[in-house]
């Protein structure tokens, strides 16, 4: 089978982070407060181009966010998140903009990332794709990406379907390169599992919702702290693509919610897309969702909590050859 990826990247990328993590670039959430704040604490922070409003804002906020990096010692690189579909009209002028500011990372979605590579590659900058299928990542893979970001069931916004543990394993079979493990994953704990699982670092979003630095509502913050992954549901009624939201909002809307988990009354399904700003959503880890923090908190929260859940793995690992040489 052919293998794609550089090792190195991941390394060099490992580098110049505190903790494996990166903070999802959120629609309406990610500002610039929330990419300098989670660069700032040592992980990459990130925002969506189009929550720029043009193009000509987003080159203004780019210029922000270099330059109050730069006053910053040890700042972590961050990323724009480049929605590659045909669709997207901003696309070519948006990918000028990265080679202008020579973005360190960029994350592609929504498509196949080839139209951006070799402008990014040109200044040196990274490449990492979304993928939600095995064969999304091995296609990504095989056009030159440096990374992946997988995509897995229980994600916040557009979620994926697939059970990370199986994701990792079919992806790290034929790709060596930096592997970002997303879906569901809110402590240190779940960082260090991906980690053993094969994933070199975690993408999160929800967690950082509830963050003083995100853009969201004061009451979309504490929504996130009243709920836990029963009061997820996935519908596919919103953006035409599943997604993960917060039943509460639905509710508060005046939808009814149908079943556990999926589906709720179609009656108004026309009126949805004008809701968009009311509808909220979250990953099914917002139970780890406890308390509105400054990102460096919780950065620090994460690490502690990896930490502490590496030290119980090698206290797993003493434990279990012993078990085996017993039985024997
Ligand atoms: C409110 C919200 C908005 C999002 N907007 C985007 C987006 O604009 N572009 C994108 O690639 N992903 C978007 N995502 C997905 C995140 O980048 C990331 O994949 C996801 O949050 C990871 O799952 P988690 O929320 O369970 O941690 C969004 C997620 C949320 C919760």
């Amino acid at each position: 089978m052919e293998r794609y990826g550089d090792p190195q990247v991941t390394a060099r990328l490992k580098k110049q982070l505190k903790l494996p993590l990166v903070v999802a670039p959120m629609f309406l959430v990610s500002g610039q407060d929330l990419v300098v704040a989670s660069s700032s604490s040592g992980v990459i922070g990130s925002i969506p181009a189009l929550n720029a409003r043009t193009t000509e804002i987003l080159d203004q906020w780019i210029g922000k966010i270099v330059a109050r990096l730069r006053e910053k010692t040890a700042a972590a690189p961050f990323a724009v998140n480049l929605i590659v579909h045909a669709s997207n009209a901003r696309l070519d002028a948006d990918l000028d903009l990265m080679v202008k500011h020579r973005v360190p990372v960029v994350i592609s979605s929504v498509g196949s990332p080839d139209r951006v590579i070799e402008k990014i590659h040109g200044y040196g900058g990274l490449v990492l794709s979304d993928a939600a299928t095995v064969r999304h990542a091995r296609r990504a893979a095989s056009v030159g990406v440096d990374g992946l970001v997988l995509l897995s069931a229980g994600a916040g916004g557009n979620t994926g379907w697939l059970n990370p543990l199986s994701f990792v394993a079919e992806v790290r079979d034929f790709f060596d390169g930096p592997i970002a493990l997303a879906g569901g994953l809110s402590s240190g704990r779940q960082i260090a599992a991906a980690e053993m699982m094969g994933a070199d670092f975690v993408l999160m979003g929800t967690t950082f919702i509830a963050t003083l630095e995100s853009e969201a509502d004061q009451s979309y913050r504490e929504m996130l702290i009243e709920s836990g992954a029963d009061d997820v549901v996935t519908t596919d009624k919103l953006s035409g693509i599943p997604a993960n939201i917060l039943r509460a909002s639905l509710e508060r809307s005046g939808f009814t919610v149908s079943g556990d988990h999926k589906g709720f009354s179609v009656k108004r399904e026309a009126e949805l897309m004008k809701l968009w700003r009311d509808i909220w959503s979250a990953g099914h880890g917002v139970g780890g969702v406890t308390r509105v923090a400054g990102v460096s908190d919780e950065v620090e929260r994460l690490m502690r909590e990896r930490a502490t859940a590496l030290q119980g793995n090698a206290a797993l690992g003493k434990a279990y050859p012993m078990n085996i040489a017993s039985s024997r």
